[in-house]
This record gives structure tokens, C-alpha cells and sequence, in this order.
């Protein structure tokens, strides 16, 4: 038995403000007006016009007639804005431009403003002259604009109506565009359906008016089943923002076109779950809890962007146990940490802040004794990771020579020197750091037995964590003069917010400073943050990258080119990455890589696979036993 043709369909789309992300008419008078002085006040004349016929408070005719009596162009300029408009092609238009080229016969372009400048935009995206409907300029034997062609139905109330009824097409219309001119297609029922374009501007009396409202190309492809470049349509992907967080991440969320809320507070978990319904990616700062409530509310959630370096206020084990990535920044306030340890180094080691201390109560202290230059003094680092090392290199660099212990076998920089123990750090440097990561076990690291074989006169900084000094003891060698000085940022019980009190029995000590753990608090850190954080989110929506994932196993993947990537999280149980392959084999898919990393919980299996194949697969690969996350990538 035959089958029905498939009812044919034609795509109506508008061009200013849609497929250009500009208003053509007011770029061209900009053009012309280039150092003209009252360039700004007609160019507010002109967007008046324009707003208003777009919301439809002036019929179209009138507003062009208006429009072009100010018009003062040329030829010249004609080409300086198609040059223009080559360039401000709709995002998400010009990255679907395959879509055009397959389906270029369908569309037609429908618009108020000219041919001698869209002509030369849209053939580039495959659509035919004949396909393209737009006003004409008449010029004088100069090339100056004289007037337009006013016989044009497009010149006329009601321009587009009339141009598409002439036109007596036979199929589905979809029309898709900005302004109120595009809605009357569908008002005069020639149209089936209208979208309102929003990704250039948003007008409320249109989007109201129309069928489907669609943010980006990519989302009305998606909506109607059509060959899109994305897998995705980003603007489908819900961010939550919490805790004001950087706005270089901000943007760079903006940019892909993701779908974004922004507050600068964190929520409590009752709050937090009512707005996880559909959100895919949770941005928190160190104030927001992710508990295992908050994940069980958020069956959307992919990513949890920790913008801070610990990540103690997520349930890690949970979101593992849902194939969510974390995501956070442990390196970004390194520097910041290192240049308070130099400048606190030098304070201590030259008395400055007894010194400044006495002088704000009128002491005038004038006197070498006791203050010594930083050059050629040791330095002892214990602990060299990330912050140690870079420690060492920048001490280095100002003269001092670098003794240092860690736990787990560590190559020295430059000229650092390797100690076996961390007494023998101890017993042999004028100045001693503490970068120890926050382990249990080193509570009480340094306590009264290592103060003891401290150099008499040494000072003592910690940065690293409160519970690894013992801080009574500490008072103590400090009191008997044993220790020069010391500089602590952490505290065993530190307040948890500004308006709680601190106290500490290192308070009121001579040559100690105090400070209330800022040493990764910079601006530049803040930053880093959100560039590290953002891009490591960003990479993972995009190509599946868990480099330096807290919780997913780490693979870089290579860039995806000319395949599709099916990305698969799954608890780790024998047997998954059989089935998956024998998945693949039974629908006879040509894999062209595949990358697997597994931890005691998780298995993350990435196949690149050629893109033509039977999309039963998809599903299949879904319900593979113990799958977590599945989703596929192009
Ligand atoms: P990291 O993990 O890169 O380095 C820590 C190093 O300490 C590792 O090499 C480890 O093997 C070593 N280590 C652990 N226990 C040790 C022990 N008992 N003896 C000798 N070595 C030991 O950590 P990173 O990024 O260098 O940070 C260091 C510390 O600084 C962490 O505790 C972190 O929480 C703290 N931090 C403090 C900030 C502040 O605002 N004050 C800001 C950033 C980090």
C-alpha cells in the first residue's frame, strides 16, 4: 500500500533582529551619519519608529516611509553594511547552517527591509534568490537612496500578509520571527504556527501572541524534530547560580547559551530543593549544603560547580551514586596563599608588626636589634604540594634557602633541599611553614616536642589548617620567648560568620599576627574560580571532560571531530562495558574511540562513534543495567 506524501512545509523567517542579529535599516543610517553631531539624536528618532512598528503601534508602511525620509545613504554604504551583517549573523542561524543548505528551497525570507543587503547574507546559507522577499532601493545616478520601490507588497500595510497570499502556497507554513509584521501571518490564518524568535530581542506583545517562543534556532529545530548542530539545545540547560558567584563565570554561561538564575544569597535545604526540579547544573559557593535531600529533588542535575576550593557542604558519596559530576577549583588561590606567607615572613622576621603595633600606642621603637633581611635565612616548607612548591620557588627567588618534608616522595624545585624528617626541617630553619593538606591525622602536627626542637628565636607561619598546631603550646613557646614569632590564618574553632566573636589564646601575643583565614581570599582568586570552575563545567556539557572532577573518574578526551560521543556513568559492576560493546556490535556501529576509567563506585565509559546510526541504540544504552547517566554528544 502507497503511504501519503509527507505534507510539504515552508519555513517563513524574518531577518532583522532574527536571522541578523541587527536592525538593518538603523545600521545603515549609523553608517551614513558616521560624524555627523546630530548622529545620536536622529538615531533615536529611528529606533522609536522602529519599536513601535514591531510591537505594531504603527502600521509597517508608515514606519518605513518615516524610516527611509531620514535615510541620507549610498551605495558605499549598502556594502559597508553588508560587510557588517556578514559578521552579526545570528548565532545560532550561523551555526546551524547545514540546516539551511539542506533545507534552502523550504524557507523564505521574509522582510520590511532590503534585498541589496540580505541577497548577499542569506544566498551564503543556501537560499535561493527566488525564496528571498524584501524591498528595493531606487538610487540616483550617484548611487545616493532616493526612495524604495512602493509598488513592493512588502512596502505596504500589511506588507507580509499580502506577499504570502500572493504566493498561494500549498503546505504548512511555520513562520519565525520578531516582531508583530511576522505574528500576522499567523493572525490571518495563513500560518499554522508562529515562533517567536527571542535570542536577539524580546518583545512582550509578541512572544505573548505566539505558539511556541523559542530562545535560540537551535531550540525551534529541536521542537520540531529538524537536523540541528547540537545534540542539545543549550538553552534547554537550567544553571543555578548561588552565592553571587563570579561574574566571568556568569558570562561564560551566558555565552553558550545556557539558561540562567542568578542570587547572591545561599539557600537552606528546603528552599534549595523546591527550585531543583529542572535544574541541570547547581553553581554554590561554601555556605550552600548539597545534601542527599537536594539530590533526590533534582532528577535534572548533572553538575555540581563548587566555586571555592573545599567541598566538604556536598554529598559527594550521593552525587557519585547519581552519576553527578563535581567540579571545583583547588589550585586557584595558590598564589594568594604564597605571597601572604612571603609577606608575613618578611613582617615577622624584620619586627614590623610588633613595631607598627607599639607605634599605633605611641611608642616610637626605632632599632636594628632583632630584625634580620629574609636573603640567604632558611625557609623549612612542610608540606609541599601545591602551595608548598610554588612557596619554594618564589622564597627562592628572594634569596632564601629552602629546606622542606612531605610525606609522600616529592621532587624539589630549583635548588630546594629534600629533608628525610620533618624534625631535621625543624632543628635546621630560621623560619618554618605548615602546607599540610587537611588530613586527620595531622591533628596536633606541631605540638610542645616539636616547638621544643625549634631553632630558638624561629618563627612559625600555619595557613593550612587550624587542628594541625596545638595552639595552647604554641602560646606557650611563644610567652617564653623560645619562638621569634609566629602567623596563623587557621584556627581549630574559627566563627562562622562576621558577627561571631573569635577568641584564641594566641590573641595579645607579641609578634604574632593574626589573621582570619583570608590567605586565599583575593580578588584574582575569586576570579580564577569562576574561569577554572565555569570552564571545567562547560567542557564536561560539551565534550564529557572529567579532568580534575572531584568524584567522576578523570579522562581528557580528546576534541570530537566528525562523530558522535555517547557518554556513559555507571555504578561499577562487572559486565557493563561488555554489554555496551555487544549493544554496539548488534546495531553494527563503527566505533571510532573509546576511553574508560573506573573507581570502587563509578565506571565512565566514552564511545566516538560514526554519526550515521540506528537511533534504537540510543535507548538500549540507556537501560544497560547499572547506567546512571546517558546522554550523547555531537
Ligand atoms: P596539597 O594537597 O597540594 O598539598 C599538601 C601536601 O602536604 C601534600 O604533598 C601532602 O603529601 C603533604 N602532607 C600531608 N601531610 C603531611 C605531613 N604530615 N607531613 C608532611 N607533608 C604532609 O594542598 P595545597 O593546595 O598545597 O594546600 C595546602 C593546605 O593549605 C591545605 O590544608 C589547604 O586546606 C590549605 N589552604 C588554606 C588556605 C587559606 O585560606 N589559608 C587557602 C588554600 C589552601
Amino acid at each position: 500500500m502507497a503511504t501519503a506524501p509527507k505534507a510539504k512545509r515552508y519555513y517563513v523567517i524574518d531577518f532583522d533582529s532574527t536571522f541578523a542579529k541587527i536592525e538593518t535599516l538603523e545600521e545603515l543610517l549609523a553608517i551614513s551619519l558616521k560624524g555627523n553631531k546630530g548622529r545620536d539624536e536622529i538615531m533615536k528618532g529611528i529606533r522609536d519608529i522602529t519599536n513601535a512598528a514591531m510591537e505594531g503601534k504603527l502600521s509597517f508602511a508608515e514606519s518605513l516611509e518615516k524610516r527611509m525620509a531620514l535615510m541620507k545613504s549610498n551605495k558605499k554604504d549598502v556594502e559597508t553594511l553588508v560587510r557588517l551583517l556578514k559578521k552579526n549573523v545570528t548565532p545560532s542561524f550561523a551555526r546551524n547552517k547545514k540546516f539551511f543548505k539542506e533545507f534552502g528551497n523550504d524557507i523564505l525570507i521574509f522582510s520590511g527591509a532590503f534585498k541589496e543587503f540580505i541577497l548577499p547574507i542569506v544566498k551564503a546559507y543556501g537560499i535561493p534568490e527566488k525564496n528571498v522577499f524584501a524591498n528595493t532601493f531606487l538610487y540616483d545616478k550617484k548611487g545616493s537612496i532616493v526612495g524604495y520601490d512602493k509598488k513592493n507588497p512588502l512596502a505596504q500595510k500589511g506588507g507580509k500578509v499580502i506577499q504570502l497570499r500572493n504566493l498561494k502556497l500549498n503546505g504548512e507554513i511555520f513562520v519565525i520571527g520578531d516582531g508583530h509584521s511576522d505574528y500576522e501571518l499567523r493572525e490571518s490564518g495563513l500560518a499554522s504556527k508562529f515562533f517567536a524568535f527571542t535570542e536577539n530581542v524580546s518583545r512582550k506583545s509578541v512572544v505573548d501572541k505566539a505558539d511556541h517562543v523559542v530562545p535560540t534556532f537551535d531550540e525551534f529545530l529541536y521542537i520540531n524534530a529538524l537536523p540541528m548542530v547540537h545534540s542539545y539545545p543549550k538553552n534547554r540547560l537550567k544553571v543555578l547560580l548561588l552565592e553571587n558567584i563570579h561574574p566571568d563565570a556568569v558570562a561564560r554561561f551566558k555565552k553558550e547559551g545556557y539558561s540562567l538564575e542568578l542570587m547572591t544569597k545561599s539557600l537552606g535545604e528546603d528552599e534549595l530543593c523546591a527550585k531543583m526540579k529542572d535544574v541541570a547544573v547547581l553553581g554554590i559557593r561554601s555556605k550552600t549544603e548539597v545534601t542527599k535531600k537536594v539530590l533526590d529533588s533534582a532528577p535534572k542535575l548533572m553538575i555540581v560547580g563548587a566555586f571555592c576550593i573545599g567541598t566538604n557542604q556536598i554529598d559527594l558519596e550521593e552525587c557519585s551514586k547519581r552519576g553527578i559530576a563535581v567540579f571545583n577549583a583547588p589550585y586557584s588561590n595558590t598564589r594568594s596563599v604564597v605571597e601572604l606567607a612571603i609577606g608575613e615572613i618578611i613582617m615577622l622576621t624584620r619586627n614590623v608588626f610588633d613595631k607598627s603595633v607599639k607605634l599605633h600606642a605611641g611608642v616610637w621603637d626605632k632599632s636594628a636589634k632583632n630584625c634580620f633581611e629574609i636573603r640567604g635565612k632558611k625557609l623549612g616548607i612542610i608540606g609541599y604540594g601545591n602551595i608548598g612548591t610554588q612557596l619554594s620557588v618564589v622564597a627562592e627567588s628572594l634569596g632564601m634557602d629552602v629546606y622542606f618534608y612531605d610525606i609522600v616522595e616529592k621532587l624539589a624545585l630549583g635548588n630546594a633541599h629534600k629533608c628525610d624528617s620533618m624534625d631535621e626541617v625543624l632543628k635546621k630553619c630560621d623560619a618554618v611553614t605548615l602546607h599540610v593538606d587537611g588530613n586527620p591525622s595531622n591533628k596536633n602536627l606541631i605540638s610542645a616536642r616539636e616547638l621544643g626542637i625549634m631553632k630558638k628565636g624561629a618563627i612559625l607561619l600555619n595557613l593550612s589548617r587550624g587542628h594541625v598546631i596545638d595552639v595552647p603550646a604554641l602560646a606557650e613557646h611563644i610567652k617564653s620567648g623560645h619562638l621569634g614569632g609566629a602567623a596563623i590564618d587557621v584556627y581549630p574553632r574559627e566563627p562562622r560568620s562576621n558577627d561571631e566573636k573569635f577568641a584564641s589564646e594566641l590573641q595579645n601575643l607579641p609578634n604574632v599576627i593574626l589573621s582570619p583565614h583570608i590567605g586565599g581570599s583575593t580578588e584574582e582568586a575569586q576570579k580564577n574560580i569562576g574561569e577554572f570552575v565555569s570552564a571545567k563545567i562547560v567542557d564536561f556539557v560539551n565534550a564529557g571532560n572529567t579532568y580534575l572532577s572531584v568524584n567522576i573518574p578523570n579522562i581528557q578526551l580528546p576534541e570530537l571531530k566528525n562523530a558522535h560521543r555517547f557518554i556513559h556513568i555507571h555504578h561499577n559492576s562487572p559486565g557493563v562495558l561488555a554489554h555496551i560493546n555487544s549493544t554496539l556490535a548488534k546495531h553494527k556501529i563503527n566505533i571510532l574511540g573509546q576511553y574508560l576509567k573506573t573507581d570502587e563506585a563509578i565506571g565512565y565509559v566514552i564511545t566516538d562513534v560514526s554519526k550515521e546510526y540506528d537511533n534504537a541504540v540510543i535507548n538500549e544504552l540507556k537501560n544497560v543495567p547499572h547506567t546512571l547517566k546517558f546522554r550523547v554528544l555531537y
